[in-house]
């Protein structure tokens, strides 16, 4: 007997949105089925409508209707209204936006243990989300995360603009924000979902603490991780190629969501 496919609906069709579902489609086709698109730009939901050949650009309340599976790869403004109302219709969902559910995600795992459904939390432009849940067990005593961007990268977070930042003036390294990790969210919040994702997988334990740092030489988005624990000292250290469509998205942001989403298929489970 033919198994049925998960049906997947897409909130935000951008960098992420895009590539994913194209993989998606490529590459696990037998496992997903795309039925739904919507973006607060239509155009762009109708582009990859087009690009794909399938899936029916909607709103978001009949997306939820239409799919087994929400995808948000929106804008943290948005990310804990779409998974509160995907776990709430009895639907899974896989975020991106976790700068958007930091604090408030406690709600959402209780909706989703009561509803029987997943939450789907993406290591995005890191590594190490294994060896910090681990750790979390025996207790974190440190958890730093050191982010190092080309200045343009940074262009547009409320941050930059509030404290009237020039990033074209930035000629060497300079440390532009150091603060925890709620902190880094609210002032970087396009920027530094990876922060929210260490703060979930050290399961609140301890608040990370964060410096940002605008560098003028580098091609690449650098996050350097490192972990204190009773149980071992980790050091982690990312050089991430921007996505081609979004200089704030890392490319291993876009394939870790991918991996996430063969893994849901999946009977083997390799790692923690
Ligand atoms: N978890 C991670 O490691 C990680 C890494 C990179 C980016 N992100 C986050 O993922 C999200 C998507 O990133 P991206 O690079 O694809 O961004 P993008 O700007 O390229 O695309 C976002 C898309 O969402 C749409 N959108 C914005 N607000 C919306 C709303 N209210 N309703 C419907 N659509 C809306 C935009 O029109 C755009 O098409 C962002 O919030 C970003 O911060 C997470």
């Amino acid at each position: 007997m033919k198994h049925k496919r998960i049906r997947i609906g897409l909130v935000g069709c951008g960098a992420i949105g895009k590539s994913l579902m194209v993989m998606a489609q490529k590459q696990f086709k037998d496992a997903f089925e795309i039925t739904a698109l919507c973006d607060l730009d239509t155009s762009k939901a109708l582009a990859l409508n087009k690009t794909l050949g399938c899936g029916k650009v909607t709103d978001f309340k009949t997306l939820i209707k239409l799919s087994d599976l929400v995808v948000e790869a929106a804008s943290a403004k948005i990310s804990f209204e779409v998974a509160q109302e995907a776990l709430l219709k009895k639907k899974n969902v896989l975020v991106m936006s976790i700068g958007g559910i930091l604090g408030k995600e406690g709600k959402l795992f209780e909706i989703a243990r009561r509803n029987k459904k997943r939450i789907f939390l993406p290591s995005g432009a890191i590594c190490g989300l294994d060896g910090v849940k681990a750790l979390a067990l025996a207790g974190i005593d440190r958890l730093t995360l050191k982010t190092y961007k080309p200045p343009q990268a940074l262009k547009g977070a409320s941050f930059i603009e509030k404290n009237k930042i020039d990033l074209d003036a930035i000629k060497e390294e300079k440390m532009i924000f150091r603060g925890t990790a709620q902190q880094a969210v609210e002032a970087f919040p396009q920027n530094i979902n990876v922060v929210a994702v260490l703060s979930i997988a050290a399961s609140g334990l301890v608040v990370p603490r964060v410096e940002i740092y605008a560098s003028p030489e580098l091609k690449r988005n650098v996050h350097v991780i490192e972990v204190e624990s009773k149980a071992a000292r980790l050091s982690i250290r990312c050089e991430n190629v921007p996505s081609p469509d979004n200089p704030k998205t890392s490319y291993l942001a876009i394939l870790s969501a991918a991996a996430m989403l063969s893994g849901v298929s999946d009977v083997v489970r390799v790692g923690s």
